[in-house]
């Protein structure tokens, strides 16, 4: 009889750390539903290892939710991991941005994943579920403060439900520091778009600090930590009995997390005298 092959879904598997995720995890003999939105990633992804199905859906969508989930459990009697890696990163002042430019960010990085977890309960008895959080979840970077809120909603509210829930699942929350994937040079796009529906007093008032931004995050782009860092993370929790429930990935994401923990007038104070010498 053929050993149970560990089973994976995984949303965001086009690139960045979900591809090499999906990749590395299907190299090493689990089965892979990797989650993709086109065509084109689908067919990449199966011709690099059969171990790999791609699934497709948009973690925004209920209906496309739905069916991928019926489209896992006619192939699947159970998944192991689910990895709600899928997001985006939104940024820009909070006077400016819209709600609607708000609500996008929580769409997919805190929504898309309750969605993704609730419609696959039947299938999540005894697994584990990591999260793509972020080090950006303590909350304490002004100018990204959509993608900080969406990340930090998105580990209290599976932080609870590890907590509370019936199935034996085990919730686990990855937090990386900056990791060289596409997400920065599509965050800049998406700023600059969002920039154009700023009023003119807006731009003028805050021009220098998102000049600033764009440059880091294009600087991010290419100074990241490797993808495979956070694979390892994956893999570790993957294989451990018994996770903890918050990992760091590359020393800013530690340092994050001490720096978060001071209190809120001293860090305040330190962030914004750098904001205003840039
Ligand atoms: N890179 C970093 O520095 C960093 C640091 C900490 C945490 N993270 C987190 O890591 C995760 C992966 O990001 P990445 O850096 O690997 O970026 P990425 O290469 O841009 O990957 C993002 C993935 O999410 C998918 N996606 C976006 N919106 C979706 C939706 N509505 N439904 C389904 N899939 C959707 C994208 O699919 P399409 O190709 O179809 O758009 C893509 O596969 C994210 O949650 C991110 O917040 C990244």
């Amino acid at each position: 009889m053929e050993k149970h092959r560990k089973v994976i879904f995984i949303t965001g598997a086009s690139s960045g750390i979900g591809r090499e995720t999906a990749l590395t995890l299907a190299k090493k003999g689990y089965r892979v539903f990797a989650g993709i939105r086109k065509k084109i990633d689908k067919t990449e992804l199966e011709n690099l290892n059969s171990n790999i199905t791609g699934v497709y859906v948009d973690i925004t969508s209920e209906s496309s939710v739905d069916k991928a989930f019926w489209f896992v459990y006619k192939n699947t009697e159970k998944i192991d991991v689910l990895i709600n890696n899928a997001g985006i990163a939104v940024a820009g002042p909070i006077e400016c941005l819209t709600v609607q430019q708000l609500k996008e960010q929580f769409d997919v990085n805190t929504f898309g994943a309750i969605n993704v977890m609730q419609k696959f309960l039947p299938l999540l008895d005894n697994a584990k579920i990591i999260n793509i959080s972020s080090m950006a979840a303590t909350g304490i970077f002004p100018f990204v403060a959509p993608y900080c809120a969406s990340k930090s909603a998105l580990d209290i509210l599976f932080n609870s439900f590890g907590i509370e829930n019936k199935s034996n699942i085990k919730v686990i929350s990855v937090r990386p520091a900056v990791i060289k994937t596409p997400i920065w040079n599509k965050s800049v796009k998406r700023a600059r778009n969002n920039f154009e529906e700023y009023n003119e007093t807006a731009k003028e008032k805050y021009t220098k600090e998102l000049l600033y931004l764009e440059k880091n995050a294009l600087k991010n782009n290419d100074s990241g930590i490797d993808v495979k860092k956070v694979v390892e993370t994956i893999l570790k929790i993957i294989n451990s009995k018994n996770p903890k429930p918050v990992y760091t990935v590359g020393a800013q994401a530690f340092f994050a997390e001490i720096i978060s923990k001071m209190p809120k007038c001293f860090i305040n104070y330190i962030i914004k005298n750098r904001i205003g010498n840039i």
